[in-house]
């Protein structure tokens, strides 16, 4: 493994299954355990530097450095000097100064992480940068499908709606591919990044052929505070199109999974009765991220050095 986890090409075949490894094992070891902490990281530092709003992947995050027993400072842009003005760089060498020994980071700046990883000695992993990427959020996505679906080589994975601002669907086309699956990016064509003929996936303009052919159906949420303007003509448009209700998962192979990385828009990319049904894996995501975080943080820090 890499120093840094800052984007899913930072990981090869190897070292992505040995994160899904290690994340596997903890969960084996952890299972059915009281006390649900391993003592790997005690005396180390891990600081989470949250520049943009998270819910998940901040608590996740933290609960996955407590449970390896690492001392934890939680440090967001509101209520810190940065609402002062303090640079991103300044904020680094004071966490150097106090000896984190890996920073988490999340920033509205596509390419915030890289910089940082310049400036820190510790270990930085990216939690999401803009609209670029999210890799601890493709880990955990892939650990999700092996879980379901017993494997990753030759799945077919169709991601669907807002590839344009999505870190998320980046870094899942990314580590997909490295890992042996088919990736098929599904939006309307205002939605879809300049180059993405470049990526390693297929593309397509119509929801209702690509469902029956897919094994997994990952659902990307609108996010209209990256839109500064209108990509498509209405809500209820965008939904009869792009959006999973029940009529549209009957179309799915009988044991395909339905994945979302929340927070999710309930009635727009995706229905109420779909996120709640038993194709869905999105609170197995949620849990899943708490142990695929920790192998990240175990592998990154080398555990018992
Ligand atoms: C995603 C994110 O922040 O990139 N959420 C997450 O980390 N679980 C996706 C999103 O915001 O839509």
């Amino acid at each position: 493994m890499r120093r840094h986890l800052l984007e899913a090409a930072d990981l090869d075949r190897d070292d992505a299954t040995l994160v899904l490894d290690t994340a596997a094992q903890i969960d084996q070891a952890l299972a059915g355990r009281e006390v649900k902490k391993l003592p790997t990281l005690r005396g180390r530092t891990v600081v989470n530097l949250f520049y943009e709003d998270s819910t998940r992947t901040r608590i996740s995050f933290e609960l996955a450095a407590k449970r390896l027993s690492a001392d934890v400072i939680n440090f967001s842009a509101k209520g810190s000097s940065v609402s002062k003005g303090e640079s991103l760089k300044d904020t680094a060498l004071t966490l150097e100064a106090m000896g984190a020994d890996a920073v988490v980071v999340r920033h509205s700046a596509s390419g915030a992480p890289h910089r940082l990883a310049h400036w820190v000695r510790g270990s930085v992993v990216n939690a999401g940068d803009g609209t670029h990427e999210h890799p601890t959020q493709a880990l955990l996505d892939a650990y999700t499908i092996r879980q379901r679906l017993g494997r990753l080589d030759g799945v077919r994975v169709a991601v669907v709606g807002d590839v344009l601002h999505s870190r998320v669907a980046r870094s899942n086309v990314g580590l997909l591919h490295t890992l042996g699956a088919e990736v098929t990016l599904v939006a309307p064509p205002t939605l879809l990044p300049v180059g993405v003929g470049s990526w390693p996936a297929e593309v397509s303009y119509d929801l209702d052929a690509v469902l029956p052919k897919s094994d997994v159906v990952m659902m990307l949420r609108v996010q209209a505070e990256r839109m500064n303007a209108s990509f498509f003509p209405s809500a209820r448009e965008y939904s009869r199109r792009y959006g999973l209700d029940a009529a549209r998962m009957a179309a799915l192979p009988d044991d395909a999974i339905v994945m979302h990385p929340g927070p999710m828009n309930r009635g727009m990319e995706i229905a109420a009765e779909v996120a709640d049904s038993v194709r869905s894996t999105i609170v197995e995501q949620v849990a899943n991220g708490v142990s695929t975080r920790m192998a990240v943080l175990y592998l990154l820090l080398g555990g018992n050095a």
